[in-house]
């Protein structure tokens, strides 16, 4: 008898256009997540959970989609490393791999289920060089990419980023407390900004695109050029410590 309901279970979930073996997984996932990641991330995945009030960062709110879309093939490399700089720690010793897609298949089936749009897609955007054309050349003066420079990027910062990020980089602008999850980045925290993953084509990207899924609007009015110099800027308030 009993044999006979769990079958008629499957068949409802096979119907309902999963396997039995998705759902299995997506159960243990679940258990993972309560068990490691729920004091953080919180119940309803949005980051507010029993800790997060006491880290700086906040802890991801993954409710937004876009974000987890955009960014999932970022996160299994988070989970392994960690993200230095914040309180999200290295899983790689914890959790095997298999585990870590797990969570992160999770993730998304838990925010799919609620968001309209699953179609959403980072942009690309390669990266210019110095002696490349600038993007930006409405006089058509066949401008060349110079290598970014730091005075030009402190003044840039100053007049576009300085509301959110803050005059420090520390990411306390005036605007920053009104935008609630994600906060501005800080971007004085050598932890976060010397990992091997943020490198400069990251950062150029997360400029010019934005961050989806996160109040860091694009910037794709600015320059080629006056990017490469707000890179240079801020890599050179961190550069002491490498
Ligand atoms: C001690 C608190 C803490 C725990 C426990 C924790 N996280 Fe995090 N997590 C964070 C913080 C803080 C961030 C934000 C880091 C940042 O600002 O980039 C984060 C970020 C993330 C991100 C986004 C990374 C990126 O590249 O943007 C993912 C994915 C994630 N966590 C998944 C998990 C999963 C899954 C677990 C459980 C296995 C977990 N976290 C456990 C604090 C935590
Ligand atoms: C409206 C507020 C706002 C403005 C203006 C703004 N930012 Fe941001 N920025 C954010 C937020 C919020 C985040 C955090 C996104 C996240 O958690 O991934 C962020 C993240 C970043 C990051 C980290 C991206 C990554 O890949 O992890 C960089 C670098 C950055 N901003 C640079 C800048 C620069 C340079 C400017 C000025 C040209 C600027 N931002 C203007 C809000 C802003």
């Amino acid at each position: 008898m009993k044999k006979e309901v769990m079958g008629l279970v499957a068949l409802l979930v096979v119907l309902a256009g999963g396997s039995v073996a998705d759902v299995d997984r997506m159960a243990v996932a679940e258990k993972l997540y309560d068990t490691y990641c729920v004091s953080c991330h919180g119940e309803d995945l949005d980051g507010n959970g029993e800790v997060a009030e006491l880290l700086d960062p906040y802890p991801r709110n993954f409710n937004k989609y876009q974000f987890v879309i955009a960014y999932k093939d970022r996160f299994k490399n988070s989970l392994l490393h960690g993200v230095a700089g914040s309180a999200m720690p290295p899983w790689k010793n914890v959790l095997s791999e298999d585990q870590i897609e797990m969570l992160v298949e999770y993730i998304e089936m838990k925010i799919v289920d609620d968001a309209p749009v699953t179609a959403y897609k980072r942009l690309r955007a390669d990266m210019p060089k110095p002696g490349d054309a600038e993007r930006l050349d409405y006089r058509g003066s066949g401008a060349l990419l110079e290598v970014g420079d730091v005075e030009r990027g402190y003044e840039a910062y100053h007049k576009h980023c300085t509301s959110c990020h803050g005059k420090l980089a520390n990411g306390k602008g005036p605007n920053a407390i009104a935008l609630g999850h994600a906060m501005p980045r800080n971007l004085i925290n050598k932890h976060f900004l010397n990992q091997p993953e943020i490198t400069d084509e990251r950062i150029y990207r997360s400029i010019l695109l934005g961050v989806a899924g996160a109040p860091m609007p694009a910037h794709d009015h600015l320059s080629d050029q006056v990017i490469l110099d707000l890179i240079a800027f801020i890599r050179s308030n961190v550069e002491e410590a490498n």
